[in-house]
């Protein structure tokens, strides 16, 4: 199994060339079941997840393949309704082929994802919404069994929670059903309105009306389109705290700065130096890091996929900081790791207390999930010494050749077998 192996301590100085987005390319990849002519994407990010979702879609007939920096799918002849548990266990997205293939042909089976290490994550929102136009279904040995006799039928729908996924589901398969649906309090992540521009060009007919509601008429013909995911706002963070948590001075390229400006704001008032162009982020890390107290919240909110991160960084600050998780529920994995490191986090409930003026320790280090793994690397390069992470299989699904990246600008950080 692969390592990584992290040698601190080193400020970052350079540039980092921000991905596309893991989480806006998978739903754009799902709903190119939609169609049944051909799509060019580009700016997919090159991780394990995005490739899980194009096996995926394979398995479902989908011929996919990659021309130069293009990745063509081509759903002329796509006629599989099933979604295997080998290709969905891995990657909880999996259930977003679930309204497409409902829209398109009024029946499928798709695997259950089951929990996962950060809480246990159901699906029943997505199931409501699609029950209510007009799928039937029935969970058999780990499956969900959908069809819809009639088709797809418009509906006026209000979500229950916010939900990132239930949302990108339901928007998707509305885009086929006959008639209008409108959905209410929708999750608004960047990520779905990068999915809804998606959509939109591809012939939908999609109106935002209001904060959290969508409008959409169903349609009958999607066009052939090229089109861009954006970038990841969620890399881009985790490297402006890089560049923070070392003292380094770090320009990051090609993201959208107002996309991020909740995180952009907290960094800037606990002392980091942050100066944005059009395309770009010039960030300089500060000695002093003053503390403070977050919530995570759905967006505009402050994003559960960098608790983690910023935990690090509060280490660092001058008191103690709280932080809570509204989010999920079992979303600390990585206070044990960087309790073994020395700092001093305390988890009560949904909230930790974390200690502040942290000097970390070098260590061999569990990875548990994605953003935790990450967190790991973070504190790794600010502890004098060897560190190793294990586990990094969860950092493959979605950080683009992070060692690369980040030594290019200075890290010592390499992979070993
Ligand atoms: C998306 O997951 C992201 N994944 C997650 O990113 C992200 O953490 C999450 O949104 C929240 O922002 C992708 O985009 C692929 P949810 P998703 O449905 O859609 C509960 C990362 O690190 N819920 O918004 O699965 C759920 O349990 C990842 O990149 C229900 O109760 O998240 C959670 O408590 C991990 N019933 C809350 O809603 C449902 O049917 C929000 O989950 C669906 C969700």
């Amino acid at each position: 199994m692969q390592k990584l192996e992290v040698f601190g301590i080193n400020k970052l100085k350079g540039q980092i060339d921000i991905s596309g987005s893991k989480n806006a390319s998978l739903p754009v990849l799902a709903a190119t079941l939609l169609s049944d002519k051909k799509i060019y994407l580009r700016n997919l990010p090159k991780v394990k997840d995005i490739e899980t979702m194009i096996n995926l879609l394979r398995s479902l007939g989908s011929k996919v393949k990659f021309v130069k920096k293009n990745l063509i799918i081509d759903n002329c002849n796509q006629n599989k309704k099933f979604a295997a548990y080998k290709l969905v266990k891995t990657m909880r997205a999996g259930i977003l082929v679930l309204g497409p293939l409902l829209a398109k042909f009024g029946y499928a089976k798709v695997s259950l994802p089951g929990g996962c290490a950060i809480g246990s994550r159901p699906i029943d929102l997505h199931l409501k919404g699609l029950s209510k136009l007009g799928v039937q279904y029935k969970i058999d040995q780990g499956y969900v069994h959908a069809v819809a006799p009639r088709g797809l039928k418009g509906s006026n729908i209000r979500f229950s929670k916010i939900s990132v996924g239930a949302t990108e589901n339901l928007i998707i398969a509305a885009c086929l059903a006959k008639g209008t649906t409108i959905l209410n309090n929708c999750a608004i992540e960047p990520e779905i309105k990068d999915l809804t521009s998606f959509l939109i060009k591809l012939g939908c007919n999609i109106k935002w009306i209001a904060k959290r509601s969508i409008k959409i008429v169903g349609v009958k013909d999607i066009k052939q389109i090229r089109y861009s995911v954006m970038f990841d706002r969620i890399e881009a963070c985790t490297y402006l705290i890089a560049a923070a948590i070392t003292e380094g001075r770090l320009k990051i390229k090609n993201v959208i700065p107002n996309v991020i400006k909740t995180e952009i704001d907290i960094l800037k008032k606990i002392g980091v130096k942050i100066v944005t162009k059009k395309k770009e982020i010039k960030v300089i890390g500060n000695k002093k890091i003053k503390s403070i107290n977050i919530k995570t919240a759905p967006y505009p909110g402050f994003p559960t996929d960098l608790q983690a991160q910023f935990m690090v960084l509060l280490c660092k600050a001058d008191k103690e900081s709280f932080i809570q998780e509204n989010i999920f529920e079992n979303r600390f994995m990585h206070v044990a790791e960087l309790n073994r490191m020395g700092a001093q986090i305390k988890i009560k409930g949904n909230k930790v207390l974390v200690k502040g003026n942290i000097t970390f320790a070098a260590a061999e280090l569990m990875a548990t999930d994605l953003r935790a793994s990450v967190s790991l690397i973070l504190a790794a390069l600010t502890a004098k010494g060897r560190s190793v992470i294990n586990r990094i299989y969860h950092l493959d699904r979605g950080y683009e050749g992070i060692e690369k990246k980040l030594k290019k600008v200075g890290a010592k950080i390499r992979r070993i077998n």
